[in-house]
């Protein structure tokens, strides 16, 4: 993210009003979602494309300490105040690319971020190498709807999206992509038409 030109222009804007836009669909939907995915969290926790740091305040023991990633370093430094009751570190890094050996973390959570990850298939596989056998990939995410009209009209508003939400998509098929990743589906919810979608998983390899 970041660069000069129109993407640029509203990259800068995103981050520093990625708080504030998301505020009300925390307060009807994500926030309870994060909390109750986050339960299923255990010992070391992978936190990918972890932004601003909203699901920090979430973690409690079981979970030992937090890495939170992300490729875009002022996210991470918007994290600075949130409130946390484990430790959390912080380090950039591409989800494509992880710099992490594999089987290192009990539990990886994703939240908001296969929409924007350019390769989330390269991504997917990555996050499955550095869980550990057994161990749990919890997933908050947007997606395209399984409603056709719907769907239809998040394909129309993608390519403006893109441009203002730092690369997020609105139509990606995120679910159909763990179909043959190496994890087993445990728990898998959604709402909004389809639109939002938990998923709680187990790493099968
Ligand atoms: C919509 S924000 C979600 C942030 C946070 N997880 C949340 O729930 O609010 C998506 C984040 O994914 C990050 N991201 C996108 N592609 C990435 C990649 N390839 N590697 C690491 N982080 C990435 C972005 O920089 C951004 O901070």
């Amino acid at each position: 993210m970041g660069g000069g030109g129109v993407r640029g222009f509203f990259d800068d804007r995103f981050v520093r009003n990625y708080d504030r836009c998301l505020a009300p669909l925390e307060r009807v939907a994500f926030a309870e979602a994060r909390n109750r995915l986050i339960r299923k969290a255990t010992g070391l926790v992978l936190d990918l494309g972890a932004g601003t740091g909203s699901n920090f305040g979430c973690f409690v023991p079981p979970v030992r300490r937090v890495i939170g990633v992300d490729r875009d370093i002022r996210m991470l430094e918007r994290s600075s105040d949130r409130n946390r009751s484990v430790p959390v570190y912080l380090t950039v890094a591409d989800a494509e690319a992880l710099p992490f050996r594999s089987g290192l973390f009990d539990t990886v959570i994703a939240t908001l971020v296969f929409c924007t990850i350019p390769r989330p298939e390269v991504a997917l596989a990555e996050l499955v190498r550095v869980l550990v056998p057994g161990g749990r990939a919890l997933f908050l995410e947007h997606v395209r709807s399984s409603a056709s009209l719907v769907g239809f009209a998040q394909d129309l508003a993608n390519p403006l999206q893109r441009i203002v939400a730092g690369g997020c998509n609105l139509n990606r098929r995120t679910e159909s992509m763990l179909d043959g990743a190496g994890l087993r589906i445990d728990r898998r919810s959604s709402r909004f038409a389809g639109i939002l979608v938990e998923i709680e998983a187990i790493s099968a390899t």
